[in-house]
């Protein structure tokens, strides 16, 4: 299938997730099978700005494509500016979150608050679509809230507007990342636009991917399920699940590209998460997580990896 002028084999993409989807975890998952990824949410105003932190988020390695860049903003022109940057740093498409729910962006007019403003939502789009020849996608959620369910209509007019890909998260914003995703909602879009349709939520299996293309959607993302396992997409084409010995290897490594991107301090602190992630369902992770939470040193934490692995799992003992 043909999204953002790309063919894809087998339509399956790494989901933007700030806080994860950062170089080092588009890079693993590459390796596994995500045909496309895209960067975590990065501010238009700070991009417009040239901000030095919000610049720092579109450095990654010349490998690391086809990449699509993610901004929000609740206006027109700074997006449109947004856009040119990434143009010009050799993005391959530019999507418009629409469906953040978190409050401190909602407030401000962003994610999903834009599916309250459809207008002003229409003249992002077309602002962005004035400013670059790249293709542009909006990523949105069912609606604001079950009261106001209008990702079908809104797809229709963004598609008016010049978006060439909507992808859907059909949750409402109330109910943020939890409840059950309305995939009715997926087959209303279909029948109101012409443009691919990706889906995003709860997918985890095969045969979620196959109910969903099945609804419409030319291409699936995997977000949470994909944070320290990399390997679902192996698995998700039919691959083996990681030996322990793999998956120590690409602990360690996960770990040192985190720590270059980030410095060791930090690097260390963001991977804590997602090093238990890795962990998750081995004998001994509960003690892992203990104490992988508690150090402060990427050697120290490779060496609590080392000695999990070696053991088969953390011994009682070593409890802090
Ligand atoms: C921690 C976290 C961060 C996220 N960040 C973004 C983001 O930056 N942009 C975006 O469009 N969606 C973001 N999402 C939503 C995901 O892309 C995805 O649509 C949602 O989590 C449902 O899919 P999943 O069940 O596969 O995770 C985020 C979700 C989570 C849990």
């Amino acid at each position: 299938m043909t999204v953002y002028g790309m063919d894809f084999r087998q339509g399956l993409f790494l989901a933007p997730l700030s806080g994860y989807t950062d170089w080092p975890m588009r890079m693993l998952c590459r390796r596994y099978g995500a045909e496309l990824a895209y960067t975590e949410m990065i501010s238009a105003t700070g991009l417009a700005r040239r901000e030095k932190n919000t610049l720092k988020l579109l450095e990654r390695p010349a490998d690391d494509t086809p990449l699509i860049a993610q901004i929000f903003s609740s206006d027109p022109d700074e997006c449109g500016q947004a856009a040119r940057i990434l143009e010009e740093s050799g993005f391959d498409g530019i999507d418009i979150n629409m469906g953040c729910p978190v409050k401190k962006v909602v407030t401000k007019g962003c994610g999903s608050a834009l599916m309250k403003d459809p207008s002003r939502a229409q003249a992002i789009v077309e602002a962005v679509r004035a400013s670059v020849k790249l293709p542009v996608s909006v990523k949105m959620r069912a609606g604001w809230d079950s009261g106001s369910l209008n990702a079908d209509l809104l797809s229709a007019r963004l598609e008016a507007a010049g978006a060439q890909c909507i992808i859907i998260h059909p949750r409402t914003r109330a109910q943020m990342y939890g409840g059950r995703p309305q995939w009715e909602i997926l087959e209303r879009i279909r029948r109101e636009v012409t443009v691919p349709l990706i889906a995003s939520g709860d997918i985890r299996t095969k045969a979620d991917i196959q109910a969903l293309k099945h609804k419409g959607a030319q291409a699936c993302m995997i977000g949470r399920a994909a944070i320290g396992r990399p390997w679902i997409f192996r698995e998700l084409t039919g691959g083996a699940p990681p030996s322990l010995p793999e998956r120590r290897e690409l602990m360690l490594e996960h770990l040192d590209a985190s720590c270059r991107v980030l410095g060791e301090d930090r690097g260390v602190r963001s991977m804590r998460k997602i090093m238990c992630a890795y962990v998750k369902g081995l004998p001994g992770a509960a003690v892992f997580r203990e104490k992988v939470c508690a150090l402060q040193s990427a050697a120290d934490v490779k060496d609590c990896i080392h000695r999990f692995f070696s053991q088969g799992s953390c011994d009682e003992s070593e409890r802090i």
